[in-house]
């Protein structure tokens, strides 16, 4: 499994370009504007985790971040996530890589649930997150619109304290 750890506002220039890379490849998320590295960098100064997988020369190529649900106290700790793989590295584990270490992180801040919603035509997306043990909950129909046209999502969930009661 590629290497992993916690993301630092010093990440920002390559979680910047790997996010805008997933913004513009239109499969990813219903963000249509590319960040600035200091929107991603007061991002990445927390609170909520963020991790990032590292190749074997130690280059981020893939990080994975959570943001909150909602603002209502009762879903205090379910976190809304994302995982972005650079385009060139793809469909070599960092994803699996980066979304297993959000996980942990999540769960050792006292987060009990992982959320996203996914475009149902993600197939890279909806593997991963099956193959995290994330299950499929349903099927979002016209969610929301993506440069005009409306899209299906799947919103998919892991529990993260499986086996507390
Ligand atoms: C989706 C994404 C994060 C997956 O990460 P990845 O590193 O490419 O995927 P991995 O190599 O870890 O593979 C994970 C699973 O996805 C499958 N997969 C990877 N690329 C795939 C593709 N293009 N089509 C179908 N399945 C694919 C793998 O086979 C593997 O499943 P399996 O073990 O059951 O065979 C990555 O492709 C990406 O960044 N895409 C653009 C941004 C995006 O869509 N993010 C998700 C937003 S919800």
């Amino acid at each position: 499994m590629p290497a992993t750890r916690a993301a630092t506002p010093d990440d920002a220039p390559a979680v910047t370009r790997i996010y805008n890379e997933g913004i513009a490849d239109r499969i990813a998320t219903f963000e249509a504007r590319e960040r600035t590295e200091d929107e991603v960098a007061e991002r990445l100064r927390g609170p909520h985790p963020a991790v990032v997988a590292l190749d074997e020369r130690g280059k981020v190529v893939a990080f994975a971040w959570s943001g909150p649900y909602s603002t209502r106290e009762a879903y205090a700790t379910i976190g809304d996530h994302g995982v972005y793989v650079a385009r060139e590295a793809r469909g070599r584990g960092y994803g699996e890589a980066a979304l297993r270490a959000l996980m942990n992180a999540a769960r050792e801040t006292g987060m009990h649930k992982l959320t996203s919603r996914v475009f149902v035509d993600n197939a890279a997306s909806r593997r991963l997150h099956a193959r995290c043990g994330f299950r499929e909950v349903g099927l979002h129909r016209r969610h929301a619109r993506l440069d005009g046209e409306w899209r299906d999502v799947v919103t998919v969930e892991v529990l993260l304290d499986e086996g507390e009661d």
